[in-house]
């Protein structure tokens, strides 16, 4: 693991938006996990002004999302389709065909399952995963639980997470209480992983991460095994590592 401590959010989102297009400029035809969230809205702007100012060309990369809330119609404020487009994808010269966000309303639950799993399979998984975490250490929106999922599934959010996720909407109950996310086995099968936190709130998360045993009830915790894992936070989510 390569650990890079920043000085403050804009530095940790300049430092994963580097590091990204370090991959993109190695290879043009790059598989792109992308996440959501607060944490990677800087790394997104960084990337874009890399497109704008000195071509980072994204005309052939493809992308998968990790998540997407059940029950938001894409073009919903805070659906993570609208988030993807509006923050990053709009803003690229991405190709429509190589972005891949999990429906978040659908018929047929299993096949839209079967084909998200199909699809990652395909293009032979994720090359490089661009990650945050919870506060309760999840994953994309792999809750912890005695038992997790390798691959894509419906997932209930935990209380912690609809109260965390609570701040982008204009009420509790307004957040769904169900996700389509990825498996912790498809996370953990990108080729490369880019963790990114900031701020005092991530700081336990990310000391739970790295420094306690592995467990399913801290699902970050399972990122200690991978082999190519490259860790970028500010020096308030450090603060607790050992
Ligand atoms: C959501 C997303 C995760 C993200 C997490 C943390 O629940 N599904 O992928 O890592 O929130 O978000 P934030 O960066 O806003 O703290």
């Amino acid at each position: 693991m390569r650990l890079i401590v920043t000085e403050n959010y804009e530095e940790m989102s300049y430092s994963a938006a580097q590091e990204t297009a370090k991959f993109i400029k190695e290879n043009p035809e790059l598989v792109l996990g992308l996440s959501t969230g607060g944490t990677p809205l800087g790394t997104y702007q960084e990337l874009i002004k890399l497109h704008e100012n000195e071509n980072l060309d994204f005309s052939k990369i493809t992308t998968f999302n990790l998540d997407e809330y059940i029950g938001l119609e894409p073009k919903h404020p805070q659906s993570y389709t609208r988030y993807t487009w509006d923050n990053f994808l709009s803003k690229v010269n991405i190709q429509k065909q190589n972005v891949h966000i999990p429906p978040g309303i659908f018929k047929d639950e299993k096949q839209v399952l079967k084909e998200y799993d199909e699809k990652i399979l395909e293009v032979n998984g994720i090359d490089v995963q661009i990650l945050g975490v919870g506060g309760n250490g999840h994953i994309g929106f792999n809750e912890p639980n005695q038992f997790l999922h390798p691959n894509t599934h419906i997932t209930n959010l935990t209380d912690e997470t609809i109260k965390d996720n609570s701040r982008f909407f204009l009420n509790i109950d307004e957040v769904p209480k169900q996700a389509v996310a990825m498996g912790v086995g498809s996370i953990l099968r990108a080729k490369h992983i880019i963790f990114i936190a900031s701020g005092d709130e991530k700081a336990e998360a990310v000391r739970k991460t790295f420094n306690e045993k592995i467990t399913t009830h801290c699902p970050s915790s399972l990122l200690q095994l991978h082999a190519n894992l490259t860790v970028i936070l500010d020096k308030k989510a450090a603060r607790l590592l050992n």
